[in-house]
């Protein structure tokens, strides 16, 4: 067993571990400053597609990925006893919740106990998946000290929340302020020297807690936000106003607003499992966190709320949704991404199919998605199709789709996201008017 100091500087060699979403940015974007970069996923068909250069994330540029794993800065394995030839780990495995909701930790514990068996003496190890605060002191810590080793005497330990902003144009790795908390000063230290690697600006708190509550509070801030937009849709449904235009005009305020859009319900991998690892966290201290639970049931309740307007909809128009043919346009769970994690679109396609409708789906980006009653593949998208069907419902507004073709060749459209906005047309009928 190695005992030397670590090397956190760019020559620093730095293992992540899981190559999705969050660790593949990662570890492309250390192995572009130059950092030996080790990439460790229990996915072999993964692992070949990152050493054959071919990104499956669309924030990664095959290009850039073909660049560095031909540089020798970035090798992808499966196997994991590699980790002892490391400066540094990140860990981006996922943290999901169990069917009653509760956080589902046995990626972290798995991982922190095979990071226990290949632990070395001046390693530094990094949490960056999101989670109640917490865990990386009394679940992760416990699992990596079965190595015989001290944290913060033989080997160093941190959380660092990933705040990756999937499809954004704007915000990179970069760019984006890294917040770190470490179990000490020299955790701590050590973590904001490697992230400064990469990053302009690394955050330093006083402990892995605070940081672990910054990036879920981040998630609550949005998903509370979004619920009360949501709110305030349907409020206008009732009084006859358009939800849009108030946001428009409130967002004239210079201070004190900061706006945000209704949609039909939140989705990916953060905002709609997040409020939850704290809610759950909450009540070990006899505290119940009423407004995150109230935002999260009200941000569910969308999809909900949309299948039941489409059958209003259809309803003022002498057809029953039994039968009604219904194109979703867009079933990521956002503008311009691929990820259908969550997505409030699958919700919708459930529910309506459910009710008897023919549901097809067009995503340029979802080329099939699975459903507990049979999967779909992505329709082409033409006039014919648009004019043949009872209903578009608009769920993701991808930059690439014509609004103005969708619009002019469907009967009705119903449009979640205020994309035909700007176009006066009887068939329209938008969500929070
Ligand atoms: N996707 C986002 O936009 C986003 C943003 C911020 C934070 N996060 C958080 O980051 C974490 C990871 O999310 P993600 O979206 O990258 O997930 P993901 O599912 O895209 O990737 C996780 C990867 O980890 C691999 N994996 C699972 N167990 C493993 C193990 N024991 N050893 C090695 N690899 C393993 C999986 O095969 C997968 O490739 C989660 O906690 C998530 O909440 C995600």
């Amino acid at each position: 067993m190695r005992s030397r100091q670590p090397k956190i500087t760019d020559k620093t060699a730095v293992c992540i571990i899981g190559l999705g979403y969050v660790g593949l940015p990662l570890a492309v974007a250390f192995a572009k400053a130059g950092l030996k970069v080790l990439g460790v996923d229990v996915q072999q068909r993964r692992v070949t597609r990152v050493n054959k250069g071919q990104s499956y994330i669309a924030d990664v540029d095959s290009k850039v990925l073909t660049e560095v794993i031909s540089e020798g800065l970035l090798e992808a394995t499966t196997d994991q006893s590699k980790i002892k030839e490391v400066d540094a780990i990140c860990i981006c495995v996922p943290t999901p919740l169990t069917r009653t909701k509760d956080p589902e930790l046995s990626y972290v514990v798995s991982e922190s106990k095979v990071v226990s068996r290949y632990l070395q003496k001046g390693q530094l190890v990094v949490l960056e998946s999101t989670t109640y605060p917490g865990t990386t002191r009394q679940v992760m810590l416990p699992i990596l000290e079965r190595s015989g080793l001290r944290a913060g005497r033989d080997f160093y330990l941190a959380f660092s929340p990933e705040r990756v902003d999937p499809g954004s144009k704007n915000y990179n790795i970069r760019n984006t302020p890294k917040v770190v908390g470490g179990i000490d000063l020299k955790s701590t230290k050590l973590a904001t020297l490697l992230y400064s690697q990469i990053v302009d600006t690394v955050v330093p708190v006083s402990c892995p807690e605070v940081a672990e509550m910054t990036k879920v509070f981040e998630n609550v801030f949005r998903s509370v936000n979004i619920a009360l937009v949501n709110e305030l849709a349907h409020l206008c449904e009732k009084m006859g106003l358009s939800v849009w235009e108030v946001i428009d005009a409130a967002s004239t305020k210079p201070f004190g607003y900061v706006p945000f859009y209704p949609g039909p319900g939140v989705g990916g991998h953060c905002i709609p499992l997040d409020p939850y690892y704290l809610a759950n966290k909450a009540r070990e201290f006899d505290f119940h966190t009423r407004f995150i639970e109230l935002a999260a049931e009200m941000n569910e309740h969308m999809p909900y709320h949309i299948a039941f307007r489409i059958l209003e909809l259809l309803n003022t128009r002498g057809r029953s949704l039994h039968g009604a043919k219904i194109l979703v346009l867009g079933v990521a769970y956002k503008k311009d991404v691929e990820d259908t994690r969550e997505s409030p679109a699958l919700k919708i396609i459930q529910l309506l199919r459910e009710k008897g409708a023919e549901v097809s789906y067009n995503d340029p980006y979802v080329s099939q998605i699975y459903m507990p009653a049979g999967g779909m593949k992505s329709v082409k998208l033409s006039r014919e199709c648009l004019a043949s069907m009872d209903c578009v419902l608009i769920a993701a507004d991808h930059s690439c789709y014509d609004i103005g073709e969708v619009v002019a060749s469907a009967k009705l459209v119903f449009d979640t996201r205020g994309a035909t906005r700007g176009i006066n047309q009887a068939n329209i009928v938008r969500l929070g008017e």
